[in-house]
C-alpha cells in the first residue's frame, strides 16, 4: 500500500484547520498511520525543503515552518501521493479548486496550509526525515473491506 508524508503547516494549526484537514484525510478512505505534532527542527526544515534551496522565498519558507508548530502525518492508501496533492490543491491558493483545501481556504502562496509529498522518491525520503525509523501503525479501518 502507497504510503506519502502530509504536512499541516504552522498557519493550518494557527487556524483551527487541523481537524478540516484530518477530516478530508479520513473521510476519503485513506489511513493515517503516523501522526507527529511538533515544532519542526531548522535542520529537517532546510532538508526537507532541499529542493528549494536556491529560491527566493527557500530562507523565508524555513523561518515559517520552523515558527510554530505543525502536523506530520504518514497518509496510506491506493495511489495516496496523487490523491493526497489533490486533496491539497494547487501550489498557488488562486490557481487551486473549489472543494481542495488550499482552493477553499487559502489566499496566499506562502500561507497554503498544507504539503504533501509529489512523487515516490519524495515521499520515502520525506517520511524518513520526519519519522526516522520510527515504527508506523498498522490498524484495521473498518471500511477497508468495500473500499478495496
Ligand atoms: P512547491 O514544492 O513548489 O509547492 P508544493 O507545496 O505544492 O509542493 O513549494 C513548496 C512551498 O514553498 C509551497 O507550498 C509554498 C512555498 N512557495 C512560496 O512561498 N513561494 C513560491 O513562489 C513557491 C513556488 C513556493
Ligand atoms: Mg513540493
Amino acid at each position: 500500500m502507497e504510503r506519502t508524508y502530509v504536512m499541516v503547516k504552522p498557519d493550518g494549526v494557527a487556524r483551527g484547520l487541523m481537524g478540516e484537514v484530518l477530516g478530508r484525510i479520513e473521510k476519503k478512505g485513506l489511513k493515517i498511520v503516523g501522526m507527529k505534532f511538533a515544532v519542526m527542527e531548522e535542520a529537517k526544515a532546510k532538508e526537507h525543503y532541499a529542493e528549494h534551496a536556491e529560491r527566493p522565498f527557500f530562507a523565508g519558507l524555513v523561518e515559517f515552518i520552523t515558527s510554530a508548530p505543525s502536523l506530520s502525518l504518514v497518509v496510506e492508501g491506493n495511489d495516496s501521493i496523487k490523491i493526497m496533492r489533490a486533496i491539497n490543491g494547487a501550489t498557488k491558493p488562486a490557481e487551486a479548486a473549489p472543494g481542495t483545501i488550499r482552493g477553499d481556504f487559502a489566499v496566499d502562496t506562502g500561507r497554503n496550509l498544507v504539503h504533501a509529498s509529489d512523487s515516490t522518491e519524495a515521499a520515502e525520503r520525506e517520511i524518513k526525515i520526519h519519522f526516522g525509523d520510527a515504527a508506523l501503525l498498522t490498524y484495521k479501518r473498518c471500511d477497508d473491506d468495500c473500499l478495496y
